[in-house]
């Protein structure tokens, strides 16, 4: 006996339409609502029931109304559910806004507009050379030829782009001393010279006190009667500047292709200033000099110096017997690290994004 067919396609829809409607002039609450259309018992489940009553060949399309049905059901209980979320209960409007969280310019930009400052007022110039650069100015400009050992110290990324016929590789900067030779171009070998060159540099080398990228400042001055007398004055002018008066500096002699002689700059301790000796205690208690942690010699190591190398002023047009310079370059971070109060013993720090961190500055 054929199944009795008590209801047809046109019906189905009109019912659906019914649900929809009720649906959307009804006040309950979104989570009754759900109950009430799509839960087991809820009105959706109910017609579904009727599609035993279709004739076999309308069921197909009695499932598509019977989806479409469910789903603008859901889309619409969803919508009262989000709605309801957002909405708040009761606006306070007396309640004060939230101020916007304010940045505030990073420890080393500060540290390098606090040297910029310092040499600009004796007579400095502030510039900024390339961070990628040609062999030429990173390394034979400044009297490091091709294959020259003194290269190794400075454990270079190489970029990998072509080698051109005059400056050959490219490389990332491993010291702001490319902004010597570029300085003199610049000025199209016509000394007086007085650069202060504040850059990013780059080396193969990462642990408490190096990162991988890091900032250096270089001076550079060439005239007619430099001697090591200036350079030294202006060592000692910065010392004091940066690190407070009565802080000394010290050169060393050492080694560097690009200078001649070339020294290492020592700043005296802040703490112990200069004698390597705290008061402390002694193994018994007693009160007695003890060595100073901070720097435990009485000075701190900050970076290289010199006078500039006659084949560095040749390969920037300018005549060595005519004119002499010095020229000093260290880094930023490092020099920071040793101003009084700060105590910094890890420089990745700078560069960790920890907010904790950076916020004290
Ligand atoms: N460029 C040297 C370095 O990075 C420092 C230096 C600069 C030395 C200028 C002498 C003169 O170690």
């Amino acid at each position: 006996m054929p199944e009795q067919i008590t209801i047809t396609l046109t019906a189905l829809r009109r019912k659906a339409e019914d649900i929809r409607a009720e649906l959307s002039l009804d006040q309950a609450p979104p989570a009754e609502l759900t109950t009430k259309y799509l839960g087991k018992k809820g009105k959706f489940n109910e017609l579904a029931k009727d599609i035993r009553l279709v004739a076999p060949d309308d069921r197909k399309e009695a499932g598509q109304i019977l989806n479409e049905l469910k789903e603008s059901l859901e889309k619409q209980i969803n919508k009262l559910t989000l709605e309801q979320d957002l909405a708040p209960e009761w606006t306070d409007m007396t309640i004060p806004g939230q101020p916007p969280k304010l940045g505030h310019i990073h420890p080393v930009s500060q540290a390098m507009e606090e040297v910029t400052r310092i040499f600009e007022r004796i007579g400095f110039t502030r510039v900024r050379y390339q961070e990628i650069d040609w062999d030429h100015y990173v390394f034979e400009a400044l009297n490091m030829p091709p294959n020259h050992p003194a290269r190794d110290e400075w454990e270079t990324f190489f970029v990998d782009a072509p080698i051109d016929k005059k400056f050959g590789k490219v490389v990332l900067t491993t010291h702001t001393s490319n902004g010597q030779v570029r300085e003199m171009e610049r000025l199209n070998s016509q000394p007086p010279i007085r650069m202060i060159n504040i850059g990013r540099c780059y080396r193969r080398q990462q642990d408490a006190t190096h990162t991988q990228m890091f900032h250096q400042f270089e001076g550079l001055v060439v005239d007619k009667g430099i001697t090591i007398q200036n350079l030294k004055g202006t060592l000692d002018y910065f010392a004091q500047e940066f690190y407070g008066p009565g802080t000394k500096s010290r050169i060393r002699p050492f080694h560097f292709q690009f200078t001649e002689p070339s020294f290492e700059v020592d700043f005296s301790c802040h703490i112990c200033h200069g004698t390597g000796l705290v008061d402390g205690k002694d193994e018994t208690g007693k009160p007695a000099k003890v060595k100073c942690k901070f720097c435990k010699s009485g000075w701190h190591e900050v970076g290289g110096a010199g006078m500039v190398h006659p084949n560095v002023l040749k390969a920037g047009g300018i005549d060595p017997d005519e004119y002499t310079g010095f020229a000093f370059g260290w880094g930023v971070e490092r020099t920071y690290t040793l101003k009084p109060g700060l105590n910094i013993d890890d420089i990745r720090l700078f560069y960790s994004g920890e907010m904790r961190f950076l916020e004290q500055f």
